[in-house]
């Protein structure tokens, strides 16, 4: 049953359970365990479409995305993705769902346990934040498919974990844990799998207490060291900084410090 009235969350998908807003904070929950979650074009739009959601609606500060207890997700349908030709992958919606899921503009912090593989990986890679169980495995099995990484892959995780672990874990398929991950700075912290989403949610809900213009702009900026020079990103760091001293939730903020109380920010 569709009970979307267009605005609402509160929508019937298929390959993804969705919360009510709590406490400024949205979960996603990737549900296809008979696929190990593998990301299908059905659970990729549906995903695209929440955030949009949660981009739209001023309540959400902030979105969790995990999977259950044995898997985040396994990559891309490789049954789906058999079926395509290369003029198939060159019109594939999955690219422009891809595109949407970066291009959410407020916090995504992943909880992750069990394997994170090929777009699952790159699904963890378009987190702000990852908060990993201790039986997370992640890894870019794809050049055992004859194939590379395909939704950012390459281009987040040498970013990411540096030259020589991209390297690795793309042309070998090997595996690696979440403490390696969190070594290499693929994840922030290691919990006990049972604890993990609860983690992120603390986060999330932390961070949904957070003034959210300023919350928007550090995500910005922060992302824009990946692809800028240290001068541009500076550059605009000083003007999204200067940008923030115009909003009222600055005022609070620094009035609330001075009066020693807690600040009541407006997103304002
Ligand atoms: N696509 C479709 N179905 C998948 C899948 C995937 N990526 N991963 C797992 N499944 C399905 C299996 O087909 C199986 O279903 P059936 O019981 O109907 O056969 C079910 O999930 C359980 O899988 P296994 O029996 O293989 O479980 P396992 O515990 O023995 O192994 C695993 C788990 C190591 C994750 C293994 O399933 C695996 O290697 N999966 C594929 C991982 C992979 O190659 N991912 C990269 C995909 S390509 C990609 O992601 C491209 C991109 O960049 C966008």
């Amino acid at each position: 049953q569709n009970t979307d009235d267009g605005n609402s969350m509160q929508h019937e998908y298929q390959d993804i359970l969705v919360s009510e807003v709590a406490d400024g904070v949205v979960t996603i929950t990737l549900n296809r365990p008979e696929a190990y979650n593998a990301l299908r074009t059905q659970l990729l739009s549906e995903l695209a479409d929440v955030l949009q959601q949660c981009s739209d609606d001023d309540s959400v500060r902030a979105v969790v995305v995990t999977g259950n207890e044995k898997v985040f997700a396994a990559g891309a349908d490789i049954k789906e993705m058999a079926a395509l030709d290369a003029v198939g992958v060159l019109n594939d919606p999955r690219v422009m769902h891809w595109r949407r899921i970066a291009q959410f503009p407020k916090p995504l912090v992943a909880a992750v346990n069990g394997f994170a593989l090929g777009g699952g990986c790159e699904l963890v890679m378009h987190a702000d934040i990852v908060i990993a169980g201790d039986n997370a495995q992640f890894g870019q099995p794809e050049i055992n498919l004859g194939i590379i990484p395909g939704a950012g892959g390459t281009q987040r995780l040498i970013r990411t974990v540096g030259k020589s672990m991209a390297m690795q874990l793309v042309l070998s398929g090997e595996f690696i844990s979440a403490a390696q991950a969190r070594d290499f700075g693929l994840v922030s912290e290691v919990t006990i799998p049972e604890r993990s989403l609860e983690r992120a949610l603390e986060l999330a809900r932390k961070i949904a207490t957070k003034p959210p213009i300023a919350v928007r702009q550090a995500k910005e900026v922060l992302l824009k060291a990946y692809e800028t020079t240290l001068d541009s990103g500076l550059s605009l760091e000083r003007k999204a900084f200067t940008l923030l001293a115009a909003t009222e939730d600055r005022n609070e903020g620094i009035a609330a410090f001075m009066e020693k109380r807690k600040p009541n920010f407006t997103g304002k």
